[in-house]
């Protein structure tokens, strides 16, 4: 099977997640849009959905879902997206898309994150994907610094405005031993938004698209 293959089978089988009439929080990238597509074919009853970034607002609409603000909705039960790498505890590098600020806000208002993806995403380490970081520009060179000192080459995204009008540092060479203690240390620098670190909202569920099948892990 190819990846595009991969991703939408996992994308229809993360119809299964979705009780029908809720709101429910909608991710961001080519996985999730296989994920949108297979909800509008379905024909299943929704409320409305939280969506993470303009693509996928525009996705939705399209098929004539309705979507949701973030503002009015206290609590989700369940936010679907995809992933740039996954861990075996359900730790995660997001962010590829560049939709990773409103992915971690949305995440948050989720009781539970099903990641949906294909097995070229699942790794021991992360880091090898390099990690994205949403920056205001005036704190760009700190930053990378910053990263630097921690043995990372942080280079800034060419020709990339976040849905927020800010700029992605994407960082090369770290092994993320401890992703939970770097989530914490970089949430802590001036003029970081967002790192792309998924430990503290982790997975909950991953549905991995492999050649034997999808595969669900429980984290
Ligand atoms: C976007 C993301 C995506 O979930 C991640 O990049 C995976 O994308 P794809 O499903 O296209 O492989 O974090 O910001």
């Amino acid at each position: 099977m190819t990846q595009d293959e991969l991703k939408a089978e996992v994308g229809r089988a993360a119809l299964a997640y979705v009780t029908p009439g809720s709101i429910l929080g909608v991710g961001t990238g080519s996985t999730v849009d296989k994920f949108i597509d297979a909800l509008a074919t379905s024909g299943m009853p929704l409320a409305g959905a939280v969506s993470s970034s303009e693509r996928s607002t525009h996705r939705l609409r399209a098929h004539g879902l309705r979507v949701v603000e973030a503002a009015e909705v206290e609590r989700l039960s369940v936010y679907i997206d995809g992933a740039d790498e996954i861990d075996g505890r359900g730790c995660m590098i997001k962010g590829g898309g560049g939709a990773l600020t409103r992915e971690k806000i949305v995440a948050d208002l989720a009781e539970r994150f099903v990641c949906i993806a294909d097995e070229s995403k699942r790794v021991e380490v992360l880091g090898r994907f390099p990690l994205p970081v949403e920056v205001i520009p005036m704190a760009a060179a700190q930053v990378a610094r910053r990263f630097a000192g921690l043995g990372g080459r942080a280079v800034p995204r060419a020709g990339f405005v976040t849905d927020n009008g800010q700029l992605v540092l994407d960082v090369h060479g770290l092994a993320i031993a401890d992703p939970l203690a770097l989530e914490s240390e970089v949430n802590q620098w001036p003029g970081v938004v967002t790192v792309g670190l998924f430990a503290r909202h982790r997975a909950h569920t991953c549905l991995l698209g492999t050649s034997l099948g999808v595969q669900a892990f429980v984290f």
